[in-house]
């Protein structure tokens, strides 16, 4: 027995050390963790059960039968993030380069079957160079396997993907069918053809970062959700996040404990629309002083700026907030915009998450680059996503709601639960002048006939009341007691039951 008992400790050992020691102190001069050292720093000490440990690839092409590691380039098991279960794999770039082989996506297809199974999120870490070169077939059916789970997963757990190295070729379309991408600043990349294949193909000469660094996919391809500093930042924001989520599309949010009044009032919100429609102010602002703790963790903060999205809580429980930011092209819907939005109300329905809008919108951007490129389809996505969703919804009107964007930023009219209005609130068709110039058109010389008719039009309808008159917002509040009001509503409407017509699925506008 003693013997048996060593050696599992012996090889127990092996294994962790992974392609070995100067391929560990190679991974940690480029300033990247270990996959075994990620895990940990992501899990709750101790908690990491791993499995298939001793697992190795069975490819007998080009002398691989001589070279086997244990564990065959990727962690799996499950453990706790402050003690909720979360399924974990991660490629060990010390093996292979991380690369994907048969039994490797094995391992990974047996973790997201538990995941599945036993209904609880699962985090994929990528630090790989695609497939298993050696493998050929072998490893590209094991990629197919991989994103069927991913697929058969999407809607059922939670699914996030942080990108801490290389992650190219057959390695990026499972993070891309995951609901959430995090990637590192500086040492992480992923493309499906790297720059030598860019070259010969296009004849662009470009580096791993300009073609898919973080700062490409956190600002122009929108691919990445947020971008770190380093892998321990990293890790840390995630156990951040992953705290927002429930475990599963049968499971409630979750409940942190907060010592945030739901009462508390903020005065300085009843100041906050300045005098002049024109003039910007900081949405962000009335989130934070809105939300439990001012805590709010935002996605895709540098991608279409003009709408703001992420998880917050009320009451301790998790809220999804969506919010125009007049800030940045006075908050209008642009396609990157509703894109952005109408996939983060689609998760936050699928989670039964509840989702807080905050309108500001004087409509859709006007233009030929817009019109060419889809933006009736874009708009229709958060349409259509807001429509569908059947989670509770409350909507606070702070300033403008302009035109269709009114009726796509959670109206009553595609169920909105609750519609809150602030005085400050201008409902209508468009703005004064636009509407008079069009109203008016063959007064057009007339600037005083113009003038006074935008006055009557401003007066009439650039309000809350035309709307409350007719029941399409539910009450005008005090700007200061918006936390109250939606503490309540959210408390109201926590036993919400809908249930949408019987589809196979739906055909969102793609
Ligand atoms: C087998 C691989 C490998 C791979 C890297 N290695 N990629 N082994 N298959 N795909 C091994 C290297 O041989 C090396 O082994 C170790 O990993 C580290 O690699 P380096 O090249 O020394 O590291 P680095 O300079 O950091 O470069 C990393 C890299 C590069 C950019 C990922 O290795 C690379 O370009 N790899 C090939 C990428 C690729 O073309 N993959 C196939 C994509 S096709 P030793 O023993 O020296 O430590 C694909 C199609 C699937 O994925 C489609 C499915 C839908």
């Amino acid at each position: 027995m003693d013997r048996v008992i060593r050696e599992l400790a012996e090889r127990r050992k092996e294994a962790s050390l992974g392609g070995g020691q100067h391929r560990i102190d190679a991974q940690h001069k480029r300033g990247k963790l270990t996959a075994r050292e990620r895990i940990d720093l992501l899990l709750d000490e101790g908690s990491f059960e791993e499995y298939d440990m001793f697992v190795e690839h069975n490819c007998t092409d080009f002398g691989m039968e001589n070279s086997k590691f244990p564990g065959d380039g990727v962690v799996t098991g499950w453990g706790t993030v402050n003690g909720r279960i979360i399924y974990v794999f991660a490629k060990d770039f010390t093996v292979f380069g991380g690369s994907l082989s048969e039994t490797h996506a094995k391992k990974i297809i047996k973790i997201q079957e538990m995941a599945v199974r036993n209904r609880a999120p699962i985090i994929g870490i990528f630090d790989a160079g695609g497939a298993r070169i050696q493998e050929g077939v072998a490893a590209l059916g094991g990629y197919g396997e991989v994103f069927l789970r991913n697929t058969l997963a999407s809607g059922v757990i939670p699914q996030i993907s942080m990108i801490m190295g290389p992650c190219a070729g057959g390695d990026v379309y499972s993070p891309a069918m995951t609901d959430f991408i995090f990637m590192v600043r500086d040492t992480s990349y992923m493309f499906v053809t790297g720059p030598d294949v860019v070259k010969t193909v296009t004849n662009e000469t470009v580096t791993t970062e300009e073609l898919g660094g973080a700062s490409v996919h956190t600002t122009k391809s929108s691919i990445a959700d947020a971008a770190f500093d380093n892998d321990v930042e990293a890790l840390l924001q995630l156990r951040r996040f992953v705290d927002f989520l429930p475990e599963s599309n049968v499971a409630e949010v979750p409940v942190i404990p907060s010592f945030d009044d739901e009462d508390r009032e903020e005065p300085s919100l009843d100041t906050l629309i300045p005098e002049n429609p024109n003039q910007p102010y900081d949405m962000r602002e009335l989130i934070g002083k809105v939300v439990d703790e001012g805590d709010f963790f935002e996605i895709q903060e540098n991608f279409a700026k003009n709408i703001i999205i992420g998880f917050a809580r009320m009451e301790g429980r998790t809220v999804g907030i969506v919010a125009n930011q007049p800030m940045v092209l006075a908050g209008v819907l642009d396609s990157d915009a509703s894109r952005k939005a109408a996939r983060f109300v689609r998760f936050c329905d699928c989670f039964s998450i509840p989702v807080i809008t905050f309108v500001d919108v004087p409509g859709f951007l006007p233009g030929t680059d817009q019109e060419y490129g889809g933006l009736i389809k874009h708009g229709a996505k958060l349409l259509f996503a807001f429509a569908e969703a059947t989670i509770p919804k409350v909507t606070v009107i702070t300033r403008k709601a302009y035109g269709g964007a009114y009726d796509v930023m959670s109206s009553k009219h595609i169920r909105g639960d609750v519609n809150y209005a602030w005085p400050s609130a201008e409902i209508a068709v468009m703005g004064a002048k636009g509407a008079v110039e069009i109203i008016f058109r063959k007064d057009a010389g007339d600037e005083e006939k113009i003038a006074e008719q935008t006055k009557i039009y401003e007066q009439r309808f650039c309000s809350p009341f035309v709307a409350a008159e007719r029941g399409f917002i539910d009450e005008v509040i005090m700007p200061r007691n918006t936390r109250r009001r939606l503490c309540r509503a959210l408390n109201m409407l926590r036993k919400k039951t809908v249930e949408n017509p019987w589809k196979k699925h739906d055909n969102i506008p793609l």
